[in-house]
């Protein structure tokens, strides 16, 4: 007979990581600011955050939903608890009077008519980032591609830069169109980016072994939506995440590419912060959206 699979259980994922004193995982050694802006970011009370994702533009241009943020995300804004955008659209479009946490994409480069997008530089200074009051920067980090070490080393110098200022780093786990996106994958490019010091990291959701990604990763992760899906999909497949141990999700075309993209946010929150289950998070994205 064989012998039974028991790799599953080194990752110990009904074990939660320990982080005396603060509420989010492996953030409780970080200095003041640092933590300050991660509570803002994250919701002490859930532990958890549901981040918007526009930045699409800066590699896609006017992506589909998002042709004129002024009128289709600025009244998202009180529905999630942070933004990921560029600073090109928060100087232009965002009013300054927001009180939401604004986390800037600090890369740039690369476009979608290019065969090989990993080809990326840092897009901003951590000075910027701070004179805009932001909570935190985003960058990705192709592993396994052509560019992966300047990618790392683009990482890594804002990581440093974010020491200095205490601003949050999001290591973002892009995926070149050749590589298999499954647990075995995700568990070695969020490993790397944690351990190369990325403040929280954003990664997909694989149907098989997520816990194992979560559980194997010593900072908080959160969920990218990936392509519009039907919502009922999108909300199972946000709730298996959270469920798994992802502490939020950072979630852009599965909302504003939605028909009711005000009615998705809040099901995707109640899913996120009050662990509702995919159904009746589909029952109230249907009330609100007959109600809108
Ligand atoms: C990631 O790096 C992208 O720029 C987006 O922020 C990310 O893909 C999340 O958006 P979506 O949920 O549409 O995939």
């Amino acid at each position: 007979m064989p012998e039974a699979d028991k790799e599953g259980e080194r990752y110990s994922a009904d074990i939660p990581q320990k982080a005396p004193g603060f509420f989010l995982k492996g953030s409780h050694q970080y200095d003041w600011g640092l933590k300050n802006r991660l509570a803002r970011t994250f919701n002490p009370q859930s532990g958890r955050t549901v981040m918007l994702a526009i930045d699409h533009g800066y590699i896609a241009g006017p992506t589909s939903g998002l042709e004129r943020i002024d009128l289709s995300i600025v009244p998202l804004l009180p529905s999630c608890d942070a933004l990921f955008c560029t600073r090109g659209i928060l100087r232009s479009v965002i009013p300054a009077e927001s009180q939401k946490p604004m986390v800037l994409r600090a890369s740039g480069g690369a476009n979608v008519l290019r065969e090989d997008m990993s080809d990326e530089e840092i897009g901003m200074d951590m000075d910027d980032a701070v004179r805009l009051n932001a909570c935190g920067v985003g960058i990705q980090v192709y592993i396994g591609s052509e560019f992966e070490t300047r990618n790392v080393h683009n990482m890594t110098k804002l990581v440093d830069a974010g020491i200095r200022t205490g601003m949050p780093v999001m290591g973002i786990t892009a995926v070149g169109k050749n590589m298999k996106r499954d647990a075995q994958y995700f568990r070695l490019s969020c490993r790397i980016l944690a351990e190369l010091g990325a403040t929280y990291v954003k990664t997909y959701y694989v149907e098989e072994g997520f816990e194992t990604v979560t559980s194997s990763c010593p900072v908080p992760i959160v969920m990218a939506g990936g392509k519009k899906l039907p919502e009922l999909d999108a909300l199972t497949m946000a709730y298996n995440a959270i469920q798994q141990g992802a502490s939020g999700v950072d979630m852009g075309r599965n909302i504003f590419q939605s028909d009711a993209p005000q009615a998705m946010i809040t099901a995707v929150a109640a899913v996120v912060h009050q662990n509702l289950k995919p159904k009746e998070a589909y029952d109230l994205f249907r009330s609100l959206k007959t109600n809108k």
